[in-house]
């Protein structure tokens, strides 16, 4: 028997590479999406349903159709600095919108729920690399309402008797490898399409924020995940949940950092064009280094990434750009 799983913001970045995932995994994703960040062409396996995910009325016009047997929840803001600027639309889309989404699965007899977080709950890191028991500060709304929606989630499951996964990326980088997906965030705020931007003669140069931190080449390192390893992850959370195994919050990444530096040399040798790099002052809130202890998402889901190398997050993201830029 074919299981239709609802998937918010199944036209986004992450999310569509999810909807792939799971139809290959035997699924059927509904997309439930109001398309304000995401596109409709990547909507490819399975229907699209327009919505806001704050709309009660819609959902449960939805969910009474589709009759979904869990949700995967990507829809939310996601860009921090734009969270430090205008908070309340953090607040409504990340902590309202989730809850409207708990209710009219609550209601809906909807037992199994994995959200999207992010390492943005922890906060300043006091630990590399930082495993699930870190501390939960966060330094930007973003992260708060991340780590608020979590909380939601654990209790609605603790009042209600579902479950749920809370699965907290690191950096998500990539593209499909078959070149049917790639990030097409607008505006677009992430390093490797940045750079691959510059690669490619969109944009003219890439600017450095901080040469001066104390790693090994005084640039921030982060901790790249390729995005089809981060949607075959939700495929093995959402499989945890249906045999009934207990709620998850997980770290997802590969263990390993790259600096901004590493990024941009990678990129040149992987495109074969020369990056301009632009070097300014540090950005507030930016920590030195973000590297994720992922052992557990390994121990408990036996997830191994297997596009790691950086090599191959810039190889599939620069096939997806340059063959978009091709079509378009
Ligand atoms: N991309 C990353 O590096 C990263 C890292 C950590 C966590 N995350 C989390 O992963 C999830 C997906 O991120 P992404 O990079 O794919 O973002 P994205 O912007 O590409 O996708 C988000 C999708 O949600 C939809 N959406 C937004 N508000 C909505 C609303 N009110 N109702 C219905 N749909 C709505 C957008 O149209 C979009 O398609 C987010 O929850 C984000 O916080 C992403």
């Amino acid at each position: 028997m074919t299981h239709t799983v609802l998937v918010t913001g199944g036209a986004g970045f992450v999310g569509s590479h999810a909807c792939k995932a799971l139809h290959g995994a035997g699924f059927v994703p509904v997309t439930y999406d109001d398309l304000s960040g995401g596109c409709e062409k990547a909507v490819r396996w399975g229907p699209l349903e327009r919505g806001d995910i704050r709309d009660a009325a819609r959902l449960r016009d939805v969910l009474a159709r589709h009759r979904p047997v869990a949700a995967l929840h990507f829809a939310a803001r996601i860009e921090a600095g734009e969270s430090v600027r205008d908070p309340a639309a953090f607040h409504a889309v990340n902590v309202e919108g989730t809850r409207c989404l708990l209710e009219a699965l609550q209601q809906a007899d909807i037992a199994s729920c994995v959200m999207s977080s992010t390492a943005a709950v922890y906060g300043a890191p006091q630990t590399a690399p930082i495993a699930e028991d870190h501390p939960l500060r966060p330094i930007n709304p973003y992260g708060e309402t991340k780590l608020a929606a979590e909380t939601m989630l654990a209790d609605f499951a603790a009042r209600h008797g579902s479950r749920f996964a809370a699965l907290r990326y690191f950096n998500a980088a990539g593209a499909d490898p078959d070149g049917e997906l790639g990030e097409q965030h607008e505006p677009e705020t992430h390093l490797i399409p940045l750079v691959l931007q510059v690669a490619a003669g969109k944009r003219a140069q890439i600017t450095v924020y901080g040469s001066d931190y104390d790693t090994p080449d005084g640039t921030c390192i982060r901790d790249y995940v390729h995005v089809s390893d981060l949607a075959e992850a939700h495929v093995l959370a959402l499989r945890h949940l249906l045999a009934g195994r207990t709620s998850l919050r997980l770290n997802l990444g590969t263990g390993q950092g790259w600096s901004v530096r590493q990024v941009i040399e990678t990129a040149q040798r992987v495109t074969g064009h020369r990056i301009t790099v632009q070097e300014s002052g540090r950005r507030a809130g930016d920590p030195p280094a973000l590297v994720a202890d992922a052992t557990q998402a390994q121990r408990v889901l036996g997830w191994r990434p297997q596009r790691a190398a950086l090599e191959m997050q810039i190889a599939d993201a620069w096939r997806w750009m340059t063959r978009t830029a091709a079509v378009a």
